[in-house]
């Protein structure tokens, strides 16, 4: 029985909602995190909301080292594998950067639990493995194709895996491709909390609806769309934190291999996502038309029936939900953590 979950970059956005999932699903929480993207306040955050303790390691999955005291120290069942670099267009600046954290940190991070024989991982990768998608919407059995340095670390991370897969039977690995993770706990508690001016758009959008920048720059309103501007599977970071578990229960299984993606199946435009949060916020969200971001997709949106059928998950929070809980983590702590 899987009880004890290592979670990597678990003081991270997506890595903290997961934790704070874990714990009030009845897991033991191990977290370990270099803090290059965050602060470690979200945890006290989660065991404050919980009252349950989390083991933090302050560490990098580079770091041999403290790889191996970490896993000397602690009983670890399985991991969820948040740790890594995620900007596209840092990637394009800092290539080797990319190769070394996301890929040299992972290969390292197999290293140890295959030593101290854990070998069940839930890996976070990305609908970026799809490329420029020629047909939506996108299902896991279609061609993969990265475009940038960040999104050639998430594939190459996915062949590491299926060649691990395939060396050892006792590997159980799940593959989860995020489409768009917004919102926050409807808490209000934890949330994204990017360092400077955001790069996407929901945690744009929402300094701009609470005034701390001007306004929202939409970059293109003449793609081939129903409103010209770009389409994406926007989903709810608490629906995402979830399917980790169903996830992590289907390794109880002893799956081998599984991929999954996880969105909505729908699609909204940037346009949409503006007129969702000035429902929202009940007032307009100040935005102007520019040209083109390069190398955005016109529309991306997932099929995610397979994760409804082989991990019985399904997103359930709608736009409107990501918007106000946003919303909320935005006003409640307008400096971040
Ligand atoms: P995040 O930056 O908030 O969290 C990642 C965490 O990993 C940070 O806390 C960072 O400090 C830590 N980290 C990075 N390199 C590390 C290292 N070498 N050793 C230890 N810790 C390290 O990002 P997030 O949005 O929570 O994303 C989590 C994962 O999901 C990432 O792998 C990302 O690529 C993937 N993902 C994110 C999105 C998204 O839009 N947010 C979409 C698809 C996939
Ligand atoms: N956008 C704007 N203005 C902004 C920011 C974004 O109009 O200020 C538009 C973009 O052009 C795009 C849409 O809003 O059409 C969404 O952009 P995001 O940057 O929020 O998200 P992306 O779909 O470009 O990419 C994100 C992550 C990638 C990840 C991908 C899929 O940044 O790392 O989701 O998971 F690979």
């Amino acid at each position: 029985m899987i009880k004890t979950i290592l979670v990597t970059g678990g003081t991270g956005y997506i890595g903290s909602h997961a934790c704070l999932e874990l714990l009030e699903a009845g897991f033991d929480v191990v977290v370990v995190d270099n803090l290059s993207n965050s602060k470690s306040d979200s945890l006290s955050r989660i065991e404050e909301m919980t009252g349950r303790e989390i083991q933090f390691h302050l560490a990098d999955l580079r770091d041999e080292k403290a790889m191996k005291d970490l896993f000397d120290g602690e009983q670890i069942d399985a991991v969820m594998h948040f740790a890594g670099l995620k900007a596209v267009g840092e990637s394009t600046e800092i290539p080797v950067t990319y190769y070394q954290n996301n890929i040299g940190g992972t290969a390292n991070l197999l290293q140890a639990m295959a030593a101290y024989g854990v070998k069940n991982i839930v890996f976070s990768s990305s609908c970026t493995v799809y490329g420029a998608p020629e047909t939506l919407p996108l299902r896991e059995d279609f061609p993969l194709h990265a475009v940038n340095p960040y999104g050639q670390t998430k594939l190459t991370i996915e062949y590491m895996l299926r060649d691990l897969a395939a060396s050892d039977p006792d590997w159980n690995i799940s593959i989860l491709r995020y489409f768009n993770p917004v919102g926050a706990h409807r808490s209000g508690e934890i949330g994204e909390d990017p360092l400077g001016i955001p790069n996407n758009l929901m945690p744009y959008i929402t300094k701009v609806a609470v005034g701390e920048l001007e306004e929202l720059a939409v970059y293109g309103d003449d793609y081939d769309t129903p409103d010209g501007s770009c389409v994406r599977d926007y989903l709810h970071v608490v629906d995402l934190a979830r399917g980790h578990i169903n996830a992590l229960k289907k390794l109880d299984d002893n799956p081998g291999l599984i991929i999954h993606n996880l969105g909505t199946g729908r699609g909204y435009s940037v346009l949409d996502v503006i007129h969702a949060f000035e429902k929202a916020t009940g007032k307009p969200v100040p935005h102007r038309i520019v040209g083109r971001r390069p190398g955005d997709a016109s529309a991306v949106y997932a099929d995610p029936s397979l994760a409804e059928q082989e991990l019985g998950w399904k997103a359930k929070r709608g736009i409107d939900e990501m918007c106000v809980d946003a919303l909320r983590w935005q006003q409640q702590n307008p400096k971040g953590y």
